[in-house]
């Protein structure tokens, strides 16, 4: 098999990244029991950082990026895969330090692979992606600490942004009133109509403020953002209260006081999707296949071709992507 096939490539010269539309051989992707021909991808937060190199998250060039991907196994020396079965794969330092799915055949290793769960086609497993899936282990993370519907509101940062929107349906499905904190007032209708029962302004939340508490509200909340607004969310957490910290959209510092966790017992849980167990992968896959409306799911998604990856890339710095962004890679 010596096929010639495109791929975004990105190298580095001075320190600056640049990216670009490259045609690649099967040869030149890295070693792995499995070959994958990637029908669809996706751009997440963290390929927006790498694409742009805003961030050192890629370190080796030439590099092909892409976190996640969706396609058919064409080749496999793993028991656990054949040729035809439809897989999918986010994290694992694919993207990172792995050549990635924005790339029409990515060769990878098999226990990074999870098999499209039955009745998810791969459009839709990419329109979920890292950040879908990262949307449902926050979940999961609530719901694993004891936050039930019947304790109060669930405040959802960086709503309009891929984990916010996919965690909307998600805890709004299982009965919980979910708020949704965004800087983009022109999003309600899209927001409300995912399932947030109220809409608040992010900068509810950016604000510096000085009292160890503030009074006592939310029952949990997915936090996308970090920094200040992670800091005033735990204030804010009723007794008790859960916070699932995932992302770092407004900053990774965390100017907190103790007070929050030693007075309220709120719990602050961190979540992982790169490395998460595979135990636990296969379990969120299941529940999104079962818990998340497809049709939902298609409302969130803008459809982009792998020639547009590099020109996209930047829109994650400046906050200006709705939804999810899936990257047809095949055809
Ligand atoms: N822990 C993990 O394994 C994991 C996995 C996936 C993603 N993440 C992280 O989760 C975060 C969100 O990822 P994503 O793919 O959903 O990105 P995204 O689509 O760009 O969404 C981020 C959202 O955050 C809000 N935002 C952006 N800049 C902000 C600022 N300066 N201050 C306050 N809010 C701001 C915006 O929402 P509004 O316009 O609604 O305000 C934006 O849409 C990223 O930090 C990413 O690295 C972590």
């Amino acid at each position: 098999m010596n096929e010639r096939f495109s791929a975004v490539l990105l190298e580095q010269t001075d320190g600056k990244t640049r990216a670009s539309i490259a045609t690649i051989g099967i040869d030149d992707l890295p070693e792995g029991d499995v070959l994958v021909a990637v029908d669809w991808s996706t751009l997440n937060y963290k390929d927006g950082l790498a694409i742009t190199g805003a961030a050192k998250v890629v370190r080796s060039f030439p590099f092909v990026p892409g976190i996640d991907f969706a396609g058919r196994v064409v080749r496999s020396s793993s028991s656990e895969f054949a040729e035809g079965d439809e897989v999918l794969l986010t994290g694992f330092g694919v993207g990172e330090h792995h050549w990635g799915g924005l790339s029409r055949y990515a060769r990878v290793k098999s226990e990074w692979l999870v098999k499209v769960p039955g009745g998810m086609n791969g459009r839709q497993a990419m329109a979920i992606g890292t950040a879908g899936f990262t949307a449902m282990l926050s979940v999961m993370a609530l719901e694993d600490q004891g936050v039930t519907p019947d304790k109060g509101e669930i405040l959802v940062t960086g709503a309009a942004g891929g984990v916010g929107s996919v965690s909307i349906p998600l805890l709004a499905k299982r009965g919980f009133q979910v708020v949704a904190s965004t800087g983009r007032a022109s999003l309600a209708d899209y927001l409300t109509a995912l399932g947030a029962s109220r809409i608040v302004d992010r900068g509810e939340f950016a604000a510096k403020g000085k009292a160890p508490l503030d009074s006592a509200h939310w029952a949990g909340a997915i936090d996308t953002v970090g920094g200040e607004t992670l800091a005033n969310l735990l204030k804010s957490m009723q007794y008790l209260g859960v916070v699932a910290a995932c992302g770092l959209a407004g900053g990774s510092g965390l100017p907190a006081t103790v007070f929050p966790f030693i007075l309220r017992g709120v719990r602050l849980i961190g979540i992982d999707s790169v490395y998460c167990p595979m135990e636990v992968r296969k379990r969120a896959w299941r529940r999104l296949a079962e818990d998340l409306d497809y049709g939902l799911l298609d409302s969130m998604v803008s459809e982009i071709a792998l020639e547009d990856v590099p020109d996209r890339a930047a829109d994650f710095l400046e906050g200006s992507v709705r939804g999810r962004l899936v990257v047809r890679v095949a055809g």
